[in-house]
């Protein structure tokens, strides 16, 4: 008997290629969340990936990381908090720039968002090189958090990100 868990959620994610630049395949996670049933079972096993990890806080990296780190911070039953990109965030901040294939580009976060030694995962829809949720841990710690995991729903694995990530490294589904 098959059942809604014996879904395949690969079949919902969406490839278009050359976007946004020529030669880029794009992994679109639209197609995911526009079906219910294959949504709640994604962010389902994701919880179920991250909740080992026993995190005080989730930490969302703008923007597609939003997405998925507020379901699961309500179902775990813990708090989340934004990174954001630069100049977005009200109060004091502290920020972490980090360097692009051309230029940089600069993440935030509330200075009190995290109480010294508070166990944090880092949550983004997908891990393509790495730069951008090693930057998020660099931030995370500099802002006092314990980074105890980073979890994405998409590994592009033969870009090796995971690699420039020393934390627990969780994916739901990956791509070679
Ligand atoms: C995409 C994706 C990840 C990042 C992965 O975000 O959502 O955050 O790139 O790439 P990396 O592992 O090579 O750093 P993007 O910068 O396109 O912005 P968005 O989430 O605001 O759409
Ligand atoms: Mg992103």
């Amino acid at each position: 008997m098959t059942g809604r868990q014996d879904i395949d959620l690969k079949n919902y994610i969406r490839h278009i290629p050359d976007f946004p630049k020529p030669g880029i395949l794009f992994y679109d996670i639209s197609t995911l969340m526009r079906n219910p049933d294959a949504w709640q079972i994604a962010m389902g096993r994701l919880t179920r990936q991250i909740a080992p990890l026993q995190p005080d806080m989730l930490a969302a990296v703008e923007s597609r990381g939003f997405l998925t780190a507020a379901p699961i911070a309500d179902r775990m039953g813990c708090g989340m908090l934004m990174l954001r990109k630069s100049g977005k965030l009200p109060g004091q901040t502290i920020s972490h720039t980090y360097d692009l294939e051309y230029g940089s580009d600069t993440l935030e976060i509330q200075a009190d968002a995290v109480k010294p030694g508070q166990r944090v995962v880092v949550m983004d829809d997908l891990l393509a090189t790495g730069g951008t949720l090693a930057a998020s841990i660099e931030l995370l710690r500099k802002a006092g958090a314990e980074v105890v995991g980073a979890s994405v729903l998409v590994e592009l694995t033969g870009l090796g990100g995971r690699s420039k990530l020393d934390t627990t490294v969780t994916s739901l589904l990956s791509y070679e």
